[in-house]
């Protein structure tokens, strides 16, 4: 397995251009199976997820066509079966996805239940239920959620728990059904905002995406269009922090500033100076320490729960003691572990992680557990004296495009060696 080499201590400095967001490219792929005729998404990021996404419609018969600047054209009107398989869903839990559109548009889908999850048991509850609500017939079969409808009918759902993909099935489930659908309680990410958009762009009628209530007008049919997926804001936080930690000085491109409000707000809590413009966010360190910070995630506009890991890494080496409460996911901090391992001073308390800044970390052979967890184990080892060597680092591919090469443009001394 690949891994990744790392020479701690160079501060970055330059540009970097963001990638679409993953997490909103994923839906958008997924509620391509709603359209009766072909879409083309753009701006779509080169990452393993969104294979796996490509894969699980290329499966079910759909065609899927990827031109060489990630262009996807997805043409749902060869679909031959309306299923999810283990195999597929157990390397990615975002193929839920597809439970809404294939329910909603061919009135049957049998899809894989997740099973569970290195940062926590992230069950899918939610979605069944407001399903259900709306009229459909779903069991658990063999590990299977099989699910059958005639014609999804509009109700009003209460969403016991704030959840992202919950509310982007349902969102996508309603905007073929008959009558009206209210979804209270609903996720206000902006990856939820830009599948409504998209959504819209098909022809649905969605309102109020991006506040806590979603209204929905269900129509007979959705039509195909073309939709540039908005820039990634964990990418982006992520290069900004990478900068922060580092002392260093970088432009972050092609982003929304407006979708990182808590992230650049705790980086100038720790010391960092902030530049904004219409698509693009400056951070300047001024080769100073940063000061450690308390994080507290959140459901957005809160501090995000995929940021967390980064300002950890960021508190390891910053003046004083950050407190970090993980409020999303019940098991979210195996990185702090593996930063223990490069001389990080951190104590854990059920899910409030305290973190006593030290001088410098050290170098180690560490391991990569999740996504996120991935991207802070890069950026302590950008800080750490020697050489770090991070195995495991297919996680990082489900999520960053081209890491290696962005961070190398910044001036990061990092390379990938086969293993
Ligand atoms: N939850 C339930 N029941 C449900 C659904 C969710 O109890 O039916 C709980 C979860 O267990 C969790 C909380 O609700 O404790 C919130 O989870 P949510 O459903 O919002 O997470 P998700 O939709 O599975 C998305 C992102 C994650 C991101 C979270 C939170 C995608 C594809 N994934 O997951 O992204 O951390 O929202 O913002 O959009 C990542 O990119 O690294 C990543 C993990």
């Amino acid at each position: 397995m690949d891994k990744l080499q790392i020479h701690g201590g160079i501060a970055l400095e330059g540009e970097v251009r963001i990638s679409g967001a993953k997490n909103a490219t994923l839906p958008i792929l997924a509620a391509c199976l709603l359209a009766d005729g072909p879409v083309i998404v753009s701006n779509v990021p080169h990452l393993q997820d969104v294979t796996t996404m490509i894969e699980l419609l290329g499966r079910m018969g759909v065609s899927v066509t990827v031109d060489e600047r990630m262009r996807v054209e997805v043409d749902a009107s060869t679909i031959r079966e309306y299923f999810a398989p283990y195999e597929l869903v157990k390397t990615m839990r975002a193929s839920i996805l597809v439970l809404g559109p294939l329910l909603a548009r061919f009135g049957e889908a049998d899809v894989s239940l997740p099973g569970g999850c290195a940062i926590g048991a992230r069950p899918v509850n939610i979605h069944v239920a407001g399903l259900q609500a709306m009229g459909a017939d779903i069991h658990i079969e063999n590990g299977y959620i099989k699910a059958r409808a005639s014609r999804l009918k509009g109700a009003r759902i209460v969403l016991e728990t704030v959840t992202v993909t919950g509310t982007e099935n349902l969102m996508m489930a309603a905007a073929l059904a008959e009558g009206q659908t209210v979804l209270e309680n609903a996720a206000r990410e902006p990856e939820v905002v830009d599948l409504a958009l998209f959504l819209n762009a098909m022809g649905a009628r969605i309102r109020g995406a991006g506040g806590d209530k979603i209204v929905i007008d269900g129509v007979e049919r959705l039509h195909g269009t073309a939709y540039e997926v908005l820039p990634d804001r964990i990418e982006t936080g992520t290069y900004l922090v990478a900068a922060a930690i580092t002392g260093g000085h970088i432009r972050v491109k092609n982003t929304r500033p407006e979708h990182l409000d808590a992230v650049t707000g705790k980086l100038q809590e720790a010391g960092a100076t902030i530049a904004t413009g219409e698509n693009w966010i400056e951070v300047d360190m001024h080769r100073r320490r940063p000061r450690a910070v308390d994080i507290r995630t959140a459901p957005y506009p809160a501090f995000p729960t995929d940021m967390q890991a980064q300002f950890a890494a960021l508190n390891t080496v910053a003046s004083g003691v950050g407190t970090i409460i993980e409020t999303v996911f019940e098991n979210r901090f195996m990185h702090m572990l593996e930063m223990r391992r490069m001389g990080a001073e951190i104590r854990l308390e059920g899910n409030t992680a305290i973190i006593k800044g030290v001088e410098r970390l050290t170098a180690a052979p560490v391991m990569a557990t999740d996504l996120r967890a991935s991207a802070s184990l890069i950026l302590a080892a950008l800080v750490a004296e020697g050489r770090t060597e991070i195995e495991r680092i297919y996680h990082i591919d489900r999520g960053y495009e081209a890491i290696e090469e962005k961070f190398q443009a910044l001036g990061a001394k990092i390379r990938r060696t086969p293993g």
